[in-house]
């Protein structure tokens, strides 16, 4: 293996709270917003929860062992706000408090730097009732419980990611009804969108403000680059046009124009990557933005100001690209996106497109649109259908392969000048994919969710060998 990559660049892996803890209830823990997903009947694929999770409450020793052996050299952790703030507000759960504290702890002794996530997704149930994130003093209550935990680990944790992909929650869990509280209304979608943003902004501030100068600060994107579907031949082109005829449905048969094509695709970006990175980076909305979808925030004065606070670095999580083409909905033009199946090209068992080009294209954007951040490559990785061979051996050379393809793009937008300064393989282990249930396996790290026994897979161990490659040992 060559060395690409300078000897202090970052190597680590992402995961979250609860997607490995379990422990739900324990210690003082508060009932949280996918606690109580999990436990209503129909909402998770194949009728499983997180109850135990892969039992990371109670096995973070011998996780932190795997990952010094690992020789990994930053973790990227969530902590679950309910389990050390049970309400949301108000005293602290010390039991709560002391978990994360030895875990910290045991990272830095193994000579992990820990990387922090104060929202990835979960959030005290009781926050929830009161409205979550469509509730405009969310933003408060977590600034107050951002700097808490500045205050509780600041002398051994530096870099925080305040959300995780703010997207997901103001889409998903309130714009549409698949995650918790599954509003499914898009006028609350909208809401939550600007008071994620305003939310992280403030947690941003009330960090430096409790902790100090050193604190290093960021939100959490996933981000795509976006592509308009083009077939190769003009047969093709003609297929795909039909195909999109097919897809107007009710209002009949239409044809969209290239000016639509190109339409598509900045709606996309607008509402995909743009909503998040311009008010962040560049002081505003994207024009047209909420018009485009008919829901406007209730934006207060001096909000922008707030969210135009320049973060110490973007954190980027990138899976693939998305490729659009032109739809009509209620008579207005938006964009379809055309699944890897339709484009004939790999994709994982996630049905995420294999496309590691991406991410040179992405990164190299951010550099030239956004004023050249630091960046850390938060998340990035692939769930297959893993097989145990005899010896308990899961030969897995499909991720290594993967990682190895991204891990190239990554070193040549560095070599092209981007400031990316460390990169989080998705996942550890195995486990819990929200409202897909169990039937994901992302990991370096088999588990086997009977016994929860965790083994090596051979990517784990190619990634030990890249990391000490990258670092010249
Ligand atoms: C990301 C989430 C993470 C995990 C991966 C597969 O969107 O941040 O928790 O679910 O996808």
């Amino acid at each position: 293996m060559s060395r690409m990559f300078a000897k202090d660049f970052l190597w680590g892996v992402a995961t979250s709270a609860f997607q490995i803890e379990g422990a739900w209830n324990e210690d003082g823990k508060g009932e949280s917003n996918w606690d109580r997903w999990g436990h209503t009947p129909g909402k998770i694929r194949g009728g499983g929860n997180a109850d135990v999770a892969i039992d990371h409450y109670h096995r973070w020793r011998e996780d932190v062992e795997t990952m010094r052996q690992l020789g990994l050299s930053a973790y990227r952790f969530s902590i679950a706000w309910s389990r050390v703030q049970p309400d949301g507000r108000g005293a602290l759960n010390p039991k709560g408090v002391a978990f994360y504290g030895h875990l910290i702890d045991a990272l830095l002794a193994a000579g992990i730097e820990p990387f922090a996530t104060l929202c990835h997704y979960d959030i005290p149930q009781a926050l929830e009732d009161l409205g979550g994130w469509t509730n405009r003093e969310m933003c408060d209550w977590f600034a107050e419980y951002a700097a808490a935990m500045a205050r509780k680990y600041g002398d051994r944790v530096t870099r925080w990611m305040t959300i995780n992909e703010p997207i997901c929650i103001a889409d998903g869990h309130y714009g549409d009804t698949i995650e918790p509280p599954g509003l499914g209304d898009p006028q609350a979608g909208a809401q939550a969108s600007h008071h994620l943003l305003l939310g992280h902004a403030k947690a941003l501030l009330a960090i430096k403000a409790a902790g100090g100068s050193q604190h290093q600060i960021g939100l959490v994107c996933n981000l795509y680059p976006i592509q308009p579907y083009q077939g190769g031949t003009p047969g093709e082109r003609e297929g795909a046009a039909a195909r999109v005829n097919v897809g107007a449905g009710a209002e009949g048969a239409e044809t969209f124009s290239d000016d639509d094509m190109a339409r598509a695709v900045q709606l996309a970006d607008m509402h995909i990557n743009r909503r998040w990175l311009d008010p962040i980076y560049c002081g505003s909305y994207p024009q047209g933005l909420w018009e485009s979808v008919a829901h406007w925030p209730t934006v207060c004065a001096g909000d922008m100001e707030i969210i135009g606070t320049r973060p110490d670095f973007m954190g980027a999580n990138y899976y693939h690209r998305f490729v659009v083409r032109p739809a009509r909905r209620e008579g207005k033009l938006t964009y379809a996106t055309v699944s890897p199946k339709e484009l004939g090209v790999p994709y994982t068992a996630f049905g995420w497109e294999i496309y590691p080009q991406g991410l040179y294209e992405l990164l190299m954007r951010l550099k030239s649109d956004y004023d050249d951040p630091v960046i850390y490559l938060t998340e990035n990785g692939m769930a297959m259908e893993d097989r145990v061979s005899p010896g308990s051996m899961i030969h897995d050379d499909y991720r290594i392969d993967f990682l190895q393809r991204h891990f190239e793009q990554a070193a040549s937008c560095i070599a092209q000048g981007v400031k990316l300064r460390g990169y989080f393989v998705w996942t550890l282990q195995d486990s819990f994919e929200w409202e897909a249930g169990w039937g994901h396996r992302f990991g370096l790290v088999y588990v086997d969710y009977g016994t929860l026994r965790r083994t090596v897979k051979d990517s784990g161990w190619w990634y030990r060998d890249w990391i000490a490659a990258q670092r010249g040992a």
